[in-house]
């Protein structure tokens, strides 16, 4: 079950945090994983450790938010694996302050990254996938997306769009067979978390103690989010497009 031997996908962000714990169970389960990320010395690392399990992946630097270096990247990735089975927008990136406190230049790198990001990443892979009449595209966005979260006003609306964009996606898509959803995580110990909490007091109070109001009384994992990308990757997920899952633990139902 869940085998995507032969596949090949592309996880943004997948470096580090939750994108690197997709990248290696991608692998585990056969797929060919190129690590898009704008960090390359860790985004080698994590593609040497991937290969070193016998499984191929190739590191391309990249910035998601420049739709010139998303086609650079993709032109990589096709002139190596020949095609693209899976696409994972998976980079992301925030810092908790309360919305007064705010600047426009702050909302523009919110948003350029965490929804003008998926739209490029889409708009160049979706194209290789309508042709092959075949894909799974994996959102990953944020429980914040679904009820809000204190001080991330910005962040919540910008991925609330990957909710909305994500589900229209899918609709168009569905005629080339090509499945769209939506992951929510609830918080999980990764660079981002700890880059959150060192910066701001508020943000080491919230999420040092949001274990404590998780039903399932612990954070989240990469591992977590990944087994559910598997699935959502698989042959046997094709009847799902459209959904939006929480991967957080009972944090939110809805
Ligand atoms: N960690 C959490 O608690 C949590 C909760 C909900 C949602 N998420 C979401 O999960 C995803 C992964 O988060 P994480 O916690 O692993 O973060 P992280 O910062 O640990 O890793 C994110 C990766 O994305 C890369 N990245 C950032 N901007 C990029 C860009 N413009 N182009 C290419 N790569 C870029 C970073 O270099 C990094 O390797 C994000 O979309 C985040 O919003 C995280």
């Amino acid at each position: 079950m869940f085998e995507l031997t032969g596949k090949t996908a592309i996880v943004t962000g997948g470096a580090r945090g939750i994108g690197k714990g997709i990248s290696m169970t991608l692998a585990k389960q056969g797929a060919n994983v190129v690590i898009a990320d704008l960090l390359v010395d860790q985004a080698e690392e994590t593609a040497a450790e991937i290969r070193k399990s016998g499984a191929k992946a190739l590191a391309v630097q990249t910035d998601i938010a420049d739709l010139a270096s998303v086609k650079a990247m993709v032109e990589k990735v096709n002139s190596e694996f020949g095609k693209i089975d899976i696409l994972i927008n998976n980079a992301g990136w925030d810092r908790m302050k309360p919305f007064m406190k705010t600047t426009p230049d702050f909302w523009d790198k919110v948003i350029n990254i965490n929804f003008k990001g998926v739209l490029n990443t889409v708009y160049v892979v979706a194209e290789g996938m309508i042709a092959q009449n075949s894909g799974r595209i994996i959102n990953i966005a944020s429980d914040a997306a679904r009820v809000g979260s204190m001080g991330e006003s910005v962040y919540s609306g910008a991925k609330g769009a990957v909710l909305s964009f994500s589900k229209t996606l899918a609709r168009e898509l569905a005629r080339n067979s090509i499945t769209v959803n939506v992951l929510c995580p609830g918080p999980t110990p990764t660079p981002l978390l700890d880059d959150m909490k060192a910066e701001d007091s508020f943000a080491d109070k919230v999420l040092s103690s949001m274990d404590k109001i998780i039903p399932l009384k612990r954070m989240g994992t990469p591992d977590d989010i990944a087994a559910a990308v598997v699935f959502l990757s698989s042959e046997e997920a094709g009847f799902i497009t459209g959904q939006v899952l929480s991967v957080s633990g009972g944090l939110t139902m809805c």
